[in-house]
């Protein structure tokens, strides 16, 4: 991260929030269901599967979780309706986790047995740290009824290895990715190449246990590795699959590049009204983004003043 993508990324709080939004509209499919299932409809075309996410975390009452479940059953009826290649991906926090633990998991089987009789996969997103353990343990308990839900586990964690050979030993499916939250050193590795050595060490014990992987990078470095430890250890087409964000600044040639080689590759669709705190990881995440759209709007106002 250069200079002044660092300074851009410390000072994200402080973008106003009409900036954010139109930052937002760079990698998110849309305020509603609809414009999230046309952008579906033209991943489909291209190659790609999809999973959708309604946008939403930390909610702080039990409506707006019973909000989020309904959302996501019109999500999982259109996504059947119209024949698409699309799952959804579903945060806990979303459907009450810090509200009533009970109740969130009574919400995530409902989403699930509305999903399973839809021939529908439902992927529970990883959130920051005070939450992993409660995921993975709710991923694990749930896979023994419900075979369509799978975990994810970032290579940034301390903890990753222990969580991988407990979700490998039940052949739990596994989306793979570095990890997007801001954590202490104490939980989480901060050292690049770590992060990246990590990554491929886990990625090769899922293989070797027979996991279905989702490999969520745009980092070529790691697709590479993927690639390498597919060929090496003779790991079938429908044993895994590449998995990307949606959105500006994401590397769609390689996302090109990948489903041209025969490879599947599934792109993470997030739409809705609450795009404030996905918006504001991303850009901390990639303050490349937030430079672009500087630039269009600056670009703009110098046009309007032109007029
Ligand atoms: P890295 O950040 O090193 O990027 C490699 C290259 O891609 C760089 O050139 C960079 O500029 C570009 N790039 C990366 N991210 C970009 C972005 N957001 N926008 C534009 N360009 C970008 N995390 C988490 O904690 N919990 C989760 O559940 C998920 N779920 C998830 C699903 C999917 C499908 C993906 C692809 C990612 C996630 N993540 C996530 C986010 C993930 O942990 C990670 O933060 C990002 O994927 C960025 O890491 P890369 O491996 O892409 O490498």
């Amino acid at each position: 991260m250069g200079l002044l993508d660092r300074a851009i990324a410390t000072t994200v709080p402080a973008i106003p929030k009409p900036l954010v939004r139109k930052v937002s509209s760079r990698y998110i499919a849309g305020r509603n269901l609809r414009e999230a299932v046309r952008t579906v409809r033209q991943l489909n075309a291209e190659g790609s599967a999809a999973t959708l996410d309604v946008l939403g975390e930390g909610v702080r009452d039990v409506s707006q979780a019973e909000e989020t479940v309904r959302e996501y059953k019109r999500a999982l009826d259109l996504l059947a309706t119209e024949n698409l290649n699309s799952g959804v991906s579903v945060k806990l926090t979303a459907l009450g986790l810090d509200l009533d633990q009970s109740q969130c998991r009574n919400n995530i089987k409902r989403i699930l047995e509305y999903a399973a009789a839809r021939d529908r996969f439902v992927r529970v997103d990883m959130e920051d740290s005070p939450y992993t353990e409660r995921t993975i343990q709710t991923v694990l308990d749930l896979h023994a009824d419900y075979g369509n839900t799978g975990a994810v586990v970032q290579a940034y964690m301390r903890r990753s290895v222990f969580d991988v050979e407990r979700l490998a030993e039940r052949k739990v499916s596994v989306r793979l990715c570095k990890g997007i939250y801001v954590e202490p050193r104490r939980v989480a590795y901060k050292n690049f190449d770590v992060v990246r050595e990590n990554y491929v060490w886990l990625l090769e014990k899922l293989f070797r246990a027979g996991c279905y992987v989702g490999v969520a990078t745009h980092d070529e470095y790691l697709v590479w590795h993927a690639l390498r430890l597919v060929h090496d250890l003779g790991v079938p087409g429908s044993g895994y699959e590449f998995q990307m964000l949606l959105g500006l600044g994401v590397d769609e040639p390689l996302r090109k590049i990948l489903v041209g080689a025969g490879h599947r590759m599934r792109v993470y669709v997030p739409y809705g009204e609450q795009w404030y705190e996905y918006s504001v990881r991303r850009l901390k995440e990639n303050p490349k983004v937030a430079t672009y759209v500087t630039r269009d709007v600056v670009a703009e106002m110098a046009n309007y003043l032109r007029r």
